[in-house]
């Protein structure tokens, strides 16, 4: 943990120009900087950097930031390691918080099981290119199954000689101790405590940490005899979560998020072959099925996974339920067949990357047709087990987070397995309550369940409501504030004219009457900008741009570079009148989307309280309280929409 403090003084020590040209070459242009942005392909620059305004950004693909962030995306470093990176070239000494006396040895145990890890991956690259032994049965191994010089030093493999405890013998020689040798498992103590090599007279694959630490080892046996268990890998340790580690994310994360896209395969020497074969961006879930953690760690480089399998598995089959997990992060799946008796491996090494290229694009399909397809063809036309494909399918599709593309897939998915699309629908919507309690499915099923034609909301305001939701609108009150924050207009109360403040009147019609942001990043900028505003100094869009939390920071250039500068909104420019002078049409806009907001607060409020009379049975008294409190807030709403005619007429 980095305290704020700390995390204060880099953003104020940091040139974002000096930290961004470390990594592309920057133009400058007028007050800004120019380049061809690194996060997408383009040949015209649309990537800016604001030394004025600390940030960067990229109007072609709309990514933006901070020094930090950037260093962040770029080097797909999490936020401390970035903070540190860009804490280190100011020669900031980083005060992280002080440690208790556990976290301390339990840092410097895991500290020595990585240093031990790194000798270890050292010492066996060393055995496999440098002892006769090594290059005749490692290297000869490794040869005959096509790997070539790069690949050995970009995955650094490696050999563990053959004689039950050189290796453990080597490295105690070294100074290392017996007891990280044996937490990482490296050595495995007898219980009459000798010891032997874990990966004695194997071929080696170390397995890196994001960061590219060595934190842990699978190993290939060279014998044929099938009683002998093919891959032995590193037990689970302090520095090893067999669970969250990806093979190959650390070699492949820049190719992943260059390419916005990951490759998914089985095994190790998929994924060397094909980042032999000129594939970068491929990882391997090495032989377990995938995990969540795993997930949420591909999840921080792209929303893409292709998944390609071995042309005769089982396998996919087993592992229809990991992809259903992908689904439910909210990641887009594809999957690759391969022919049959070809897996990654033997087909990346007799192909080059442009037939590799060609058989992914024209092969891979999206994962939910992929899969209606298989089970259908299995089921062929009994209909109790075309039933059983069916809810298999509704289970799939009512994982998906988003509402959009659930309703795709709904679509394309009755169409393969020719049912009613309606009756999909039901199925799904059904499903998502019976596991998340989805409100929305609650509301529609229920809909359905009285028969009733679902009631269109009447809006509060007619067309200048915009249909907008609570989210844009937040969205826009904090670019006012940001934006607008100190500017004053005039405004008609009754027969007199009253000077307002833009900030002042957001703040006092939100922050003052307790209501809370829904977006967790919006309502930290209004907070913040409500403590600056008493403070002397005020208040600079810098400090929303550097704030120590990334979610915020990004809101923050996302609303500042946003390209509909002035004013105002999208949301009223699709309805009615356009005023031009700045002062008055913040007149208009302020107060009504401070009243439109308040009204769709209480509109959600009033939901949450109908929903609950809706739900379980309540004691007579809490259902009348709660009634008691929906007219109440009826009647707020009606006075407000009364306002905000005056304003708008
Ligand atoms: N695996 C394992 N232990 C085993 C077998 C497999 O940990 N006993 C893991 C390894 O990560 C392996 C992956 O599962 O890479 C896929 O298994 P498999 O397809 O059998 O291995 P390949 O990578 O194809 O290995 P090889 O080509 O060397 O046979
Ligand atoms: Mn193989």
């Amino acid at each position: 943990m980095i305290d704020n403090l700390t995390i204060d003084r880099i953003f104020a020590a940091a040139n974002i120009v000096e930290v961004v040209s470390d990594f592309v070459t920057l133009k400058r242009k007028g007050a800004n900087y120019q380049a061809c942005c690194p996060f997408h392909n383009e040949k015209t620059p649309s990537f800016v950097v604001s030394p004025a305004k600390g940030l960067f950004k990229c109007f072609g693909c709309g990514k933006g930031g901070n020094a930090v962030t950037f260093v962040m995306a770029h080097e797909n470093m999490s936020y401390v390691e970035a903070l540190k990176y860009v804490g280190k070239k100011y020669g900031i000494q980083i005060e992280e918080r002080e440690l208790t006396e556990e976290e301390l040895r339990r840092n410097d145990d895991r500290e020595s099981m990585m240093v031990v890890s790194s000798y270890a991956a050292d010492y066996f690259h060393g055995q496999l290119l440098e002892t006769d032994m090594g290059r005749s049965v490692g290297l000869g191994y490794l040869r005959q199954r096509g790997i070539g010089d790069l690949a050995l030093e970009k995955f650094q493999l490696g050999y563990c000689p053959d004689g039950g405890d050189t290796f453990t013998r080597a490295a105690l020689g070294a100074g290392y101790k017996e007891e990280f040798l044996a937490s990482t498992g490296l050595t495995v103590v007898r219980e009459n405590g000798g010891y032997y090599d874990r990966f004695s007279g194997r071929v080696i694959f170390p397995i890196h940490s994001i960061s590219g630490r060595v934190v842990a080892f699978g190993g290939r046996t060279l014998r044929t005899d099938k009683n002998i268990a093919k891959y032995l890998n590193s037990p689970e340790s302090e520095i090893y979560h067999k669970s969250s580690v990806l093979y190959g994310l650390f070699q492949a994360k820049k190719a992943i998020t260059h390419e916005d896209c990951a490759i998914l395969v089985e095994g190790y020497t998929d994924v060397i072959s094909m980042s032999q074969a000129g594939i970068e961006n491929v990882v391997a879930s090495s032989g377990t099925s995938l995990t969540e953690g795993q997930i949420a760690l591909l999840a921080r480089f792209t929303r893409n996974i292709t998944v390609i399998y071995d042309g005769d598995s089982a396998g996919v089959k087993a592992s229809l339920r990991g992809i259903d997990m992908i689904l439910s992060a909210g990641l887009n799946v594809r999957v690759v067949p391969l022919p049959a008796d070809e897996d990654p491996d033997s087909f990346a090494r007799s192909h080059n990357a442009t037939e590799l290229r060609d058989h992914i694009r024209s092969h891979e399909e999206d994962f939910l047709s992929f899969k209606t397809r298989t089970l259908l063809a299995d089921s062929g036309d009994d209909p109790i087990k075309k039933g059983t494909v069916i809810a298999d399918i509704v289970q799939s599709i009512s994982v998906i987070p988003d509402p959009i593309m659930r309703s795709l897939f709904t679509q394309s998915c009755a169409r393969m397995l020719e049912v009613d699309q309606q009756v999909l629908v039901n199925e799904v919507a059904r499903r998502r309550i019976s596991h998340s309690g989805d409100r929305e499915a609650v509301d529609f099923v229920r809909r359905q369940q009285r028969q009733a034609k679902p009631q269109p909301e009447t809006p509060l305001l007619g067309p200048s409501d915009g249909g907008s939701s609570i989210e844009e609108l937040e969205k826009e009150i904090v670019k006012y504030l940001i934006l607008y924050g100190a500017k004053d207009f005039d405004y008609k109360e009754g027969k007199s004219i009253i000077s307002l403040n833009v900030a002042q009147i957001i703040l006092d019609e939100l922050e003052n009457n307790g209501l809370r942001l829904v977006n967790p990043a919006y309502d930290a900028i209004l907070r913040l900008y409500a403590a600056r505003r008493a403070e002397e100094g005020g208040v600079d869009q810098r400090m929303f741009v550097e704030h120590a939390d990334p979610q915020v920071s990004n809101a923050a250039v996302d609303i500042i570079t946003s390209d509909d500068n002035y004013p105002i909104s999208n949301l009223w420019k699709r309805h009615g009148k356009v005023v031009e002078l700045e002062s008055d049409r913040l007149s208009i806009d302020v107060p009504r989307l401070v009243l439109l907001y308040k009204s769709k607060a209480i509109e959600r409020i009033t939901k949450e309280l109908k929903a609950r009379l809706g739900g379980e049975e309540l004691p007579e008294e809490q259902e009348l309280e709660i009634m008691r409190q929906i007219t109440l807030l009826n009647k707020e709403k009606a006075a407000l929409a009364k306002k905000l005619f005056r304003i708008v007429l």
